[in-house]
């Protein structure tokens, strides 16, 4: 197929590696292809051209992969990073409101956000930059006959987050706008019936330490089948290019909540020093 062709030149490449018993695929989706009826080229071209409206068309990339045979009867875990990305920024981190995450407060002004507080008088919840730039990339996995690999999606924030600073306020959120970039979509809409103890949001206010990172998103219980093809669909929303970021997608063995950057360096080190083998890479060997 021509356009799977393209489409694999155009992403940064596959990478498929076992590092002491870790197996890994990586994939760089930053100039995905779209596959979405009436928008040519890549996602990140039309997100960096479409204005935040809630009516406009999504823009969706197929990523395929081939499950190494580390993958099958494993619990996987399916992680989403981003680089060149500080969110360790002195006043990014400073920019959220706990008291308004866990449902109090609303209707006085908190300095937590700062000038993120308020739009024309109304509270924005919730307020300042990291909310502001919640990751709205979303995924999923399809096996090659098109049926969907169940993904778990319980427990991926910290259970002390979700538990103890997340609370939707008892009011309701009205009298409340979500933020400038939500395009002026509800909280509903965004988070779900979770609202704000939702699992994604949580650890996406969870800030990274490192201007990379990794971010889990699911889980994928008993594994993949070994030699199978697998698509991820990402509905490409987050864009990254204007901040010259990178966006990948990892599937891997291991879980590293909350030591991530332990496990990044394994990694990291396992591709730098060729301690690892390449179990295929779609673009030539096998
Ligand atoms: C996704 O997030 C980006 C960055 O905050 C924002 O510009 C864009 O409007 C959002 N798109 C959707 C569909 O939520
Ligand atoms: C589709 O493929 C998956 C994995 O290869 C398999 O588990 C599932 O039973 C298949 N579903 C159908 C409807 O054939
Ligand atoms: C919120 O607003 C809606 C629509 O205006 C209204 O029906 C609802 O009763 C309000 N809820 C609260 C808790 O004030
Ligand atoms: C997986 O995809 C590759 C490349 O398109 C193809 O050569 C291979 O036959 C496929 N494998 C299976 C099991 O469908």
């Amino acid at each position: 197929m021509l356009g799977l062709g393209l489409l694999l030149l155009a992403m940064g490449g596959i990478f498929y590696a076992t590092a002491e018993g870790i197996v890994f695929v990586s994939i760089d989706y930053t100039d995905c292809v779209s596959v979405t009826p009436g928008i040519t080229g890549t996602c990140a071209e039309y997100v960096a051209t479409s204005s935040v409206d809630t009516e406009a068309t999504v823009c969706e990339c197929n990523l395929v992969f081939t499950a190494p045979s580390g993958f099958q009867n494993e619990d996987l875990y399916f992680y989403y990073y981003l680089d060149n990305y500080y969110q360790n920024f002195r006043r990014y981190v400073a920019s959220i409101d706990y008291q308004q995450l866990h449902g109090e407060g609303l209707g006085n002004l908190d300095p937590g956000c700062g000038d993120e507080d308020m739009i024309d008088g109304v509270q924005v919840l919730p307020c300042g930059y990291i909310a502001n730039s919640y990751f709205n990339d979303t995924f999923s996995v399809q096996a090659s006959n098109g049926t969907d690999v169940v993904f778990n999606d319980e427990n991926i924030a910290w259970n002390s987050d979700v538990s103890f600073k997340y609370r939707n306020p008892a009011s309701g959120f009205n009298d409340t706008v979500t933020p400038p970039n939500w395009g002026g979509r509800t909280v509903a809409t965004v988070l779900g019936e979770s609202g704000l103890t939702n699992q994604d949001f949580a650890v996406w206010m969870r800030t990274a330490g490192l201007p990379w990172f990794h971010k889990l998103y699911r889980k994928i219980p008993g594994g993949l089948i070994t030699g199978q093809n697998y698509t991820v669909s990402v509905q490409y929303n987050y864009p990254t290019k204007v901040f010259n970021g990178h966006k990948e997608v990892l599937i891997t063995t291991i879980s590293w909540l909350g030591a991530q950057n332990h496990f990044l360096g394994i990694i990291y080190l396992a591709a730098g020093s060729g301690m690892f083998s390449i179990v295929c890479d779609r673009l030539g060997c096998i």
